[in-house]
Order: structure tokens, then sequence, then C-alpha cells
């Protein structure tokens, strides 16, 4: 999609007023200066979503999902950040000729470069200027040197709340600053998002500076503790790893990736002399972090924190990296340490050698969490660890190593091997089981729901079996589309299989031999076998068709997947494939309709 000018893109949100935008997909009460709904990004039951008109912003303090009114229609229509602009251009009547189009490397050109001096401006409060002193002895107060602070460009953002814009607004528009979460809009002016917090920028893998995150450290400061610039253009949290850029020698020497959670983990790691280390920011490790690593290597040690909550982490995390393929090792910190707690208390060297000798690999983690670290004394606490054992042996294992830890597990527990694995074999029949049973309620329940079908789908299953029947071209074109479609009406569906099945068998196709299939067929139905008056082949209209079924197939299955996850069914990496699946579907649907628009408005 082309990008809209500067002075395009102002006029459109001047023109949308945030409150007006989202009163229309969400019921919205005032609450004090602002207003509240119920949050549309998750499902709540209390109010936690609020917008404000004076600052001219959402906020949902139940998801954490915020933004400006950009961002809003981005993240409820599924539209990029220009197609959000375009849809509110179209809502309130405002023209965007073709002189209004800019190149698009034009814009992410300038992004980087406001990001890299922003980053500068912070780095230089902190090193060079008074106005860091606080931050930077609290930095060194944690261990780490100046030099370090200045080859991960750490930064410092004054207390002053315009310190940064009145820095850049001379150079820059004010939206684009906007736009890069670095400056946010009050009722009549503007003010930085990062004030008086320790600066990490962060790169992507070509070490482009794409968006910030923010510590704070005063003793009395009672904000979040990190702030991370909002999602951008040139930023999504989910699609980075901090540190990336400058690990990747490193990573191609040691032939591994470590990965953490925080950046003090990163950095403490690096002052260790592990310098292939890159954290996730958090625990929520994504797929497209996973996918970022395979590309550099096959081979990641997750080093997360050792509290409870780490553990967790890791084994998720663990799941979630063997998926795309990678081999994963573990090093637990002990003690419910973080990296960065282990190399500052107790020392660097400890942490090297757990870097080298003691990692554990997926199975022995596994073991150790679920079944090691239980008080195997109790049979009910045997029990469960059983069952998460099994868990994991069906979901992850082979039966080689099934059969190791079985009989470990029997060892360890004092169990006959025979009875731990003639239960195994009862859990694998139960689970399936149990699998089949809600997804067949979820279906039932589908299915069940009175079906009204959109008048869309109703004609253009008609128009498909009208051009099978009559156009000999359409015939190899609708079939072998066949089983990317959805014929939701079962009395159309069979008229079309019995039709293919017609062609497949080389015989005539012509209201004879249809009459011949179908006895009961009504006037009405037969005319869909007969050439409409002036009808002529159409490709494009039989493609719309094609189309239109398969929007009706996404849907459905995107619907029936929708209930499943929200039936709690599934867990795990299982729920992040079903709900990447579902993602998929959205996309497809919307790659579908943006296709036909741009072929509209091209003809
Ligand atoms: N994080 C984040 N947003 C938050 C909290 C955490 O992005 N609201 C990310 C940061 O990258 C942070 C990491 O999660 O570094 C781990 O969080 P935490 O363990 O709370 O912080 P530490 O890195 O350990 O920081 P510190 O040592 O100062 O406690
Ligand atoms: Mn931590």
């Amino acid at each position: 999609m082309p990008k809209i000018s500067p002075d395009k893109v102002e006029e459109i949100i001047q023109a949308a007023d945030i409150v007006d935008v989202i009163s229309e997909y969400v019921a919205l009460q005032p609450a004090g200066k602002s207003m509240k709904g119920l949050c549309p990004f998750h499902s709540e039951k209390t109010p936690s979503f609020s917008v404000s008109k004076e600052r001219q912003i959402f906020n949902c303090f139940g998801c954490g999902e915020k933004g400006g009114v950009v961002q809003f229609i981005s993240k409820y229509k599924h539209l990029d950040y220009w197609e959000s602009l375009r849809f509110l251009a179209d809502k309130y009547r405002i023209t965007i000729d073709n002189d209004d189009f800019i190149q698009a490397q034009d814009t992410s050109k300038r992004y980087f470069q406001i990001n890299d001096l922003a980053k500068q401006f912070y780095n230089l409060q902190l090193l060079n200027l008074e106005t860091g002193k606080n931050a930077l002895e609290y930095l060194k107060s944690r261990g780490f040197d100046e030099l370090t602070l200045n080859n991960f460009e750490v930064g410092y953002a004054p207390k002053k709340r315009d310190a940064l814009w009145e820095n850049l607004s001379k150079n820059y528009h004010d939206y684009e600053l906007v736009n890069l979460g670095l400056i946010q809009k009050r009722a009549n002016d503007y003010s930085d998002v990062f004030n008086n917090r320790i600066m990490f920028p962060i790169k992507n893998e070509q070490g482009k500076v794409v968006g910030f995150s923010g510590r704070i450290f005063a003793k009395d400061d009672s904000g979040a503790k990190y702030v991370n610039s909002a999602q951008t253009e040139t930023f999504k949290k989910s699609d980075v790893l901090y540190n990336l850029n400058r690990a990747i020698p490193a990573i191609n020497q040691s032939k591994r990736i470590v990965l953490m959670e925080g950046f003090f983990d990163v950095i403490s790691a690096y002052q260790a002399g592990v310098s292939e280390a890159v954290c996730s920011m958090g625990t929520a490790l994504t797929l497209n972090q996973a996918q970022l690593i395979k590309k550099y290597t096959d081979n990641v040690v997750v080093c997360y924190d050792g509290d409870e909550a780490g553990i967790k982490a890791a084994y998720k995390a663990l799941l979630l990296l063997s998926q795309v393929g990678l081999e994963v090792k573990i090093a637990l910190m002990p003690n419910g340490m973080d990296p960065d707690d282990y190399i500052q208390k107790e020392s660097k060297s400890g942490f090297r050698n757990i870097l080298k000798n003691q990692l554990l690999d997926q199975y022995d983690f596994v073991y150790e969490i679920l079944v090691s670290r239980k008080d195997l004394s109790k049979p009910i606490e045997i029990e469960k660890a059983k069952l998460a054992l099994f868990d994991f042996l069906d979901r992850n294992a082979s039966s080689t190593i099934r059969e190791i830890y079985l009989k470990k597990f029997g060892v360890d527990t004092s169990v006959n091997y025979e009875d731990i694995l003639a239960d195994y074999h009862s859990f694998q029949i139960d689970n399936a089981k149990l699998k089949n049973i809600q997804k067949q309620k979820v279906v039932n329940s589908i299915e069940s729901k009175p079906q009204i079908t959109n008048k869309a789908y109703e004609k253009a299953m008609k128009q498909l079996i009208n051009y099978f029947a009559v156009f000999e071209e359409a015939r190899d074109i609708i079939e072998s589309k066949i089983d990317h479609i959805r014929f939701e009406n079962k009395r159309y569906q069979e008229f079309l299989l019995v039709l293919v099945m017609l062609y497949k068998s080389n015989r005539i196709i012509n209201e004879v031999e249809i009459n011949k299939e179908f006895a009961d067929l009504t006037d009405e139905e037969l005319l869909l076998f007969r050439p409409r008056k002036n009808a002529v082949y159409n490709e494009k209209e039989l493609n719309d068709c094609i189309e239109t079924l398969m929007i009706n197939k996404y849907d459905f299955e995107a619907k029936q997947l929708f209930e499943e996850i929200r039936s709690g069914m599934y867990s795990g990496v299982e729920l992040e494939n079903k709900q990447r699946r579902f993602q998929e579907l959205q996309n497809y649907k919307i790659i579908i309709r943006r296709n036909r628009n741009v072929k509209k408005t091209n003809n």
C-alpha cells in the first residue's frame, strides 16, 4: 500500500476524533476525564478499556493494548497502518490525491534516522551530561562499567517532560515522532513518552534502532518498571531479539545463541565474556523470535530466570524452539536468581561454567522440573508427576525417548515399569478420546446454530454450479479449487460433486444425465444447469465466485477454531499452533478481499 504524505496524515488524524471513532465499536461511558468501556481486544466483564478525548489515546489496563486512533483501527480491523489511515480518510470524507502519496523508502529511512538521533540524544544524557548523573550512578552501583554501557548505547531520558521533543521537533514533524512512539500528544502540546528512565535502544538484525525500552531507577519512582515503545511502523516487540545484531559474530563463533529474559542479563553476560546472548524482553517468546534464532544457528541455550516463573517460561520456550527445529539446552540458574544476579553476586567464571558444563538437554530439564523436584514420597505427587510426564512425552518424544524416561520414572518412584506402561497406554487412549469429544461438541454447537446463509454465498454457489454445467472451460479451474471452497448448502454441494464426478469419468454433462442422477429436481433447480440468457463465459466472474466461497471456507474454519480455542481444549504449543492457524485464516480473508479491491479500482 502506498504511503501517505505527512500533511495528509496530520489532516486525517486531526479529523478523526478518537472517541467518535471508537464509539462505533465499543459502548463508552464517561468516567472522570475519560470514557470507559469493555475492551474489544480481550474478554472481560468489568470495563478496563479507557479512551481519552483530551489525549486522543486509548489504553486497556487489562491487556495493555494502547495507542491512538490509527492504532485502534489497525488493531480492530486487522489493517496495516496505511490501510487504517485510508479507512479513516474515507470515513471523514477526506480525499487522498495522487500527490498525497510518497515513496515507501523515504519514510522508513527517515524513521530509522529519527530513532538513531533519539538514541544518541539519550546516550549523551547518560554518559556525558549532568542530567544523567543519577542514572549513571545507579548503573555503576549495579556493576556496569561505562565502556559496556557505551557499547550497548544505553541512555537516559531526562525528567523534563519534552526534552526529546524539543531536540527533534525542529527537524521532524510531530506526527512522525508520534508514529515512532517517542512523543505523545496532550491537549494542546506534545510531551515525551519516556521520562526519567534508563533507556535501552532496541535494534533489528541490521543494527537499526527500531524501538526503545525505558526502566525506572529512582527509589521513589512508582511508575511501571519497564515502558516499551508502542507498536509502531518500525517496532514490533515480538519480532525482535535484543542484542542480536551485536551478537552475530559471537554466535557464528560459538555456534549457539544464549537466550535470556532481560536487558541486564544480556549486558552482564557480555561483561562475563558471553557475547552470544540475546533476550526476548520478557518471558513471552514468540514464534517469530524462534524463527529469527533459527536463521543464525541450530543451537540455543535457554538461560531464563531461576525462579518459578522463569522455569515455567523456559519450559514453554523449549517447546516452541524445538518446534522450529532448534536443538535446545537449558541453563538453570540456582536459587531463583536471574543470570544478572548470578553474575554480579556469585561469579563470572561460575556463570561461564554453567554455560559450558552444566547444560541440561530438554528431556533432562523437563524430567528435573516435572519429576525430580517433586516430593516423590507422596503417592499423590507421584500421580501428578506421572501425568505431567506422560503429557510431555506424548507430545514431544519418540518411542525410544519415552521408554527411557518411563523406565527412569519407574526406578525413581519404585513402581513397576509394566504398570507405568499400562497407565501410559490408557492415558494415550483417554487423551485422544477427550480431544475428539471436545471437538465434536464444538462442531455440534456451531452447526446447531441457525445458519443464515449469506446472500453472496448463496449466489456464488449457484453461479459456480451453472458455470460448471454450462462452460467447459470452467471445469478444470473449478475442479482444481474444489478443496479450497465451501458449499454450506448440502443440496448444492451434492450438485457440484455429481457434476465433477460426471466430468472426471468422461461422461457427457447435459440435462438428461443430470436428470438421471437427480430424480427429484425442482424446476427452479433445473435452471441451475441451463445456460442463462445471453450468457458468456467470464473468467473474472468465475474467479469472483471461487474467491467468495474460499472466504466462506476460511471463515467457517476460523469460527470453529475460535470456539475450540475458547473452550480451553488446547494448551501449550498446540494452542499456539491453533492461534497461528486462526490468524493465518484471518489473513487469507484479508488478502483475498484486498486483492479484489485492487482489481476493482484498477478496472
Ligand atoms: N520487560 C518488559 N516490560 C515489562 C517488564 C519486563 O519488556 N513491563 C522485559 C524487559 O526486557 C526486562 C525483562 O522483561 O529486561 C525481564 O524483566 P524483569 O526480570 O522484571 O527485569 P530485569 O531485566 O531482571 O531487570 P532488573 O534486573 O532491573 O530487575
Ligand atoms: Mn529478571
